[in-house]
């Protein structure tokens, strides 16, 4: 039996949490590590959670921590955890297969984004349902951004104008994911990717600043920051 937030929700949301979390440095698995006092993945599901459009939380852990994981969730929110993969798009399949019937509209999240918006979540939810079949959240770069040889000389000057950092939550029509999945290959670091090489067209809706991902120890600091302040 699959746990249920709002029955009448039409979104479930994947939560690949099952990453090492290397470049972190040594420790337990990044979703797990305390930020401020709490794993990020409770940060990450209690933010899921108070998305009102969200029917379905599947959480993909490491596969030693799944009981654990169950167990520390519980008082957050209702969620269904199942064990991740060696590769984050394996994650994300494991989770995508515990989806039950009823939700048409899929996102999936990485838990180390752990201070994402309930209203990002909610927009990006609101665009798929407004008929876009994928749908990535993204802010402009605002580096200059070089193309370097394997020697570190540079290249050239990439135009910035045209590039987006990618976020999640990324946002998919039920069928074009679990299609994107079946056909996928050489495992890639985001869903729309896998999406973009079924040639279905990818929306960007503005992301957020909040929704940035933990991944070295800046990011963690920077994270209790903003939490101190409010987030
Ligand atoms: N992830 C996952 N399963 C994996 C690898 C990653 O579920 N086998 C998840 C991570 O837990 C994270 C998200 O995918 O929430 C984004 O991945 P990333 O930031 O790269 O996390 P890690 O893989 O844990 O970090 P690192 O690459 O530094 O080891
Ligand atoms: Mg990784």
């Amino acid at each position: 039996m699959t746990a249920q937030l709002n029955p009448r929700g039409d979104v479930a949301v994947l939560v690949p949490a099952a990453g090492a979390g290397v470049r972190l440095g040594p420790g337990a698995p990044k979703a797990l590590r305390p930020l401020a006092g709490e794993p990020l993945l409770v940060h990450a599901v209690r933010r899921i959670a108070a998305a009102p459009s969200v029917h379905t939380i599947v959480v993909a852990a490491p596969a030693a921590d799944v009981g654990s994981v169950r167990a520390m969730l519980a008082p957050v929110a209702p969620v269904t955890v199942v064990a991740g993969g060696a590769e984050r798009q394996a994650s994300v399949a494991a989770a995508l297969a515990a989806v039950p019937a009823g939700p048409e509209i899929v996102l999936v999240h990485d838990a180390a984004r752990a201070l994402t918006p309930p209203e990002l979540v909610e927009s990006v939810a609101a665009a798929v349902r407004a008929g876009h079949d994928a749908v990535i959240p993204v802010l402009p770069v605002v580096d200059t951004i070089k193309e370097v040889d394997a020697g570190e000389v540079v290249l050239g000057t990439v135009d910035r104008s045209a590039l987006r950092a990618v976020q999640t939550p990324q946002g998919f029509r039920r069928s074009v994911l679990t299609a994107a999945h079946a056909a996928a290959g050489d495992p890639l670091t985001d869903d729309a990717g896998l999406v973009e090489k079924q040639g279905v067209p990818v929306v960007c809706v503005p992301g957020s600043e909040y929704a940035l991902k933990v991944t070295r120890p800046f990011d963690l600091a920077l994270a209790e920051h903003l939490l101190v302040a409010g987030a």
